[in-house]
């Protein structure tokens, strides 16, 4: 057998947070269970994963939500992955996330998304990026607004020179989308950390220390890659206006994860096929039909 490219990783989808730039549409309703064009938002982080091989994977919610994404997704067993779950129970910050994860991760080096990002296109750099044994790597994208995310300012030769959450005058227009890989020292690290001045334990801190101790690569995303969050009314609609015009003027389904399931390998034929058979909608379950080739 090969040996696996992702050493070992396991994924986590952080699905936390109040939502409160949605409210009221996240008043009640989970923000990562809302609708980008025909899927739930948690779709797309999700596909990232199953795209990068990677099988195991651990979802962090509210204990509100929680139960929610359970009966979603169940064990994840139909879609030929193993999905275990824990809460967050305060909003204590992303990089909490590792250390909620530390019994699930045991000791393994692991990607972590956010259950609001959305990426789509080329994933080579992604996949590259989780063959890092030793250190951190994330990903920059220059964005107009970049004030809204972390941000990470390069020198000339690409090496990180700095990063600032939500800075108010960001020193470059790289922000840092909600795709993160560690190695296994990311527990660790996420518990010598101390609350920011919000009271949270920082993503970009937790990056940082890997920034110290010169283990930390940043990839920038080329023009391959959509990246789109969807923490606003409009980044929300936005997002699915772009799903809806890629499935409608293309044949293939964005975020579909039987397909993808059935694409990696993770399922077999059959195991598609009765996935469309128990399609409640005839328009779903005849694509999945057309992809079981
Ligand atoms: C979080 C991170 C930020 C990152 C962003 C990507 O911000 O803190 O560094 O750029 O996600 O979506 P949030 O959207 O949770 O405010």
């Amino acid at each position: 057998m090969s040996p696996d490219p992702t050493h070992g990783k396991k994924g986590i989808v952080l699905a936390g947070g109040a939502g409160t730039r949605l409210d009221p549409l996240t008043r009640v309703a989970c923000k990562q269970l809302l609708p980008v064009y025909d899927k739930p938002m948690i779709y797309y982080p999700l596909s990232v994963l199953m795209l990068g091989d990677i099988r195991d994977v651990l979802i962090i919610s509210t204990p509100k939500d929680l139960p929610m994404f359970r009966e979603l997704f169940g064990d994840g067993s139909a879609l030929g992955i193993a999905i275990d779950y824990a809460e967050q129970s305060e909003p204590r910050g992303l990089a909490e996330a590792l250390i909620i994860g530390e019994p699930f991760l045991d000791g393994s080096g692991c990607c972590l998304v956010l259950g609001d990002n959305l990426f789509h296109g080329n994933l080579d750099l992604f996949r590259n990026a989780l063959g890092t044994e030793r250190g951190a790597a994330i990903f920059a994208k220059e964005v107009r607004d970049p004030e809204r995310f972390g941000v990470v300012e390069f020198d000339a030769g690409g090496r990180v020179l700095s990063i600032e959450e939500k800075p108010q005058r960001p020193r470059s227009r790289f922000a840092v989308p909600g795709l993160y890989v560690f190695d296994g020292s990311a527990p660790t690290r996420a518990k010598r950390l101390s609350p920011s001045a919000r009271g949270e334990l920082e993503i970009a801190d937790l990056i940082l220390s890997y920034h110290a101790d010169d283990q930390l690569t940043a990839h920038p995303l080329g023009r391959g890659v959509a990246w789109l969050d969807t923490g606003t009314p409009d980044s929300l609609l936005e997002a699915a206006n772009y799903i809806a015009t890629l499935q409608h003027h293309g044949s293939v389904q964005v975020a579909c994860l039987e397909e993808i399931a059935f694409e990696r390998g993770f399922i077999d034929r059959e195991a598609l096929l009765a996935h469309a058979d128990a399609q409640p909608s005839r328009g779903r379950g005849d694509y999945l039909r057309s992809r079981a080739r």
